[in-house]
């Protein structure tokens, strides 16, 4: 069982962080910084939605699914402090380092070079077209020039489809820079708080696990961050089967390295209550194990038998990053 952290004295940090998803500290603890991410208040969302998110349960899972698959992912714990639940994130920017984000890198970009023509805002927020960040990662010095980047990238669109990150927007991933004398690197994952439905009431979840048809929908019905030329949410399921090579490759990578078993160990590490609280009960343990079976089996499952490339099986003790050699292709079947 994971031990939920007592950060309740824990003295700040001097750190400060940005997002908008929600009450964000820094603390000091066991000789790290650590981000303490609160859940949000949604009293300015409309429809049926609890009064707090449980994105730091999210943030939690989400990140944890990305460490059972191999890729860097900041270190996240379940943690309580002024007596909520909160999830705490290893700071991985150490003294003298800099996190530079994606969108940060893609002001670069000639705004003449963009593919897309209109840029536009949804809910207050930039519309981030696909179009433009694939063409910024291989126009962008720093960001063709890193090593992995363009993997990342895909591992990010299909993992995120998978745990249904809707929000990766382009303040959610990026490089680090460890001074002019270095060569940047990428930044390990983080910000998936906004994934596995965090905004599901008790009740809808209850309605749920009652009705299979539900479960079908909430697996299937998942959105990139990203849009397309017209300004419209990408279907991440859809695009996979477009005939994209980068993403056909990551779906493959995604194939090759998840095990189902992974979540149900992901799952019962979490305890139900800590220190007086509730941490996930059960139906919110349960809804999540149906859901994101039912999104391996249904939906990304069907689509790798159809789309899958790789003559030959990953190299599993192999970086996440390895780039396939260009024999490795070649029918799976
Ligand atoms: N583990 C970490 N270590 C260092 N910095 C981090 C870490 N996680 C997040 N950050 C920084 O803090 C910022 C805010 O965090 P995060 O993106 O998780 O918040 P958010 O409110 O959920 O964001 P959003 O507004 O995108 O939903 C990030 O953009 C990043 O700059
Ligand atoms: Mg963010």
């Amino acid at each position: 069982m994971d031990r939920v952290m007592n950060m309740e004295g824990a003295p700040l940090s001097r750190r400060y962080y940005g997002g908008q998803a929600g009450r964000k500290i820094g603390v000091t603890a066991d000789g790290y910084d650590w981000l303490l991410k609160y859940p949000a208040a949604t009293r300015r969302l409309a429809g049926s939605v609890p009064s707090y998110t449980t994105a730091p349960l999210s943030e939690y899972l989400g990140s944890h699914i990305y460490s059972a698959l191999g890729v860097p992912v900041h270190d996240t714990r379940l943690a309580v402090r002024d007596g909520r639940i909160v999830c705490a994130c290893r700071d991985f920017v150490a003294d003298g380092e800099r996190l530079v984000e994606f969108a940060q890198l893609m002001n670069y970009m000639d705004e003449d070079d963009l593919p897309s023509s209109s840029p536009g805002t949804a809910h207050g927020r930039r519309i981030v077209y696909l179009a433009d960040a694939r063409a910024a990662l291989y126009r962008v010095p720093d960001l063709s020039g890193t090593q992995g980047v363009v993997e990342r990238f895909w591992d990010m669109f299909v993992t995120d489809a998978f745990i249904r990150n809707i929000d990766r927007d382009n303040t959610d991933w990026g490089l680090i820079d460890h001074g002019r004398e270095h060569a940047f690197t990428l930044a390990p994952v983080y910000d998936n708080g906004n994934s596995l439905n965090d905004k599901k009431t008790a009740a809808a979840i209850g309605r749920a696990l009652d009705d299979p048809d539900r479960i079908r929908q909430d697996a299937l019905g998942v959105r990139s961050c990203y849009h397309d030329d017209r300004g419209r949410p990408i279907a991440p399921f859809e695009y996979m089967r477009s005939g994209d090579d980068d993403c056909v490759q990551a779906l493959d990578r995604f194939m090759q390295r998840w095990d189902p078993d992974h979540l149900d160990d992901i799952l019962a590490a979490i305890p139900e209550r800590a220190y007086g609280l509730s941490v996930m009960d059960e139906r919110q343990r349960e809804y999540h194990r149906r859901v994101l079976h039912a999104r391996y089996e249904q939906a990304l499952t069907p689509i790798w038998q159809d789309t899958s490339t790789h003559a030959t099986p990953f190299d599993m003790t192999a970086p996440w990053n390895a780039i396939p050699s260009e024999d490795a292709h070649g029918m799976n079947r």
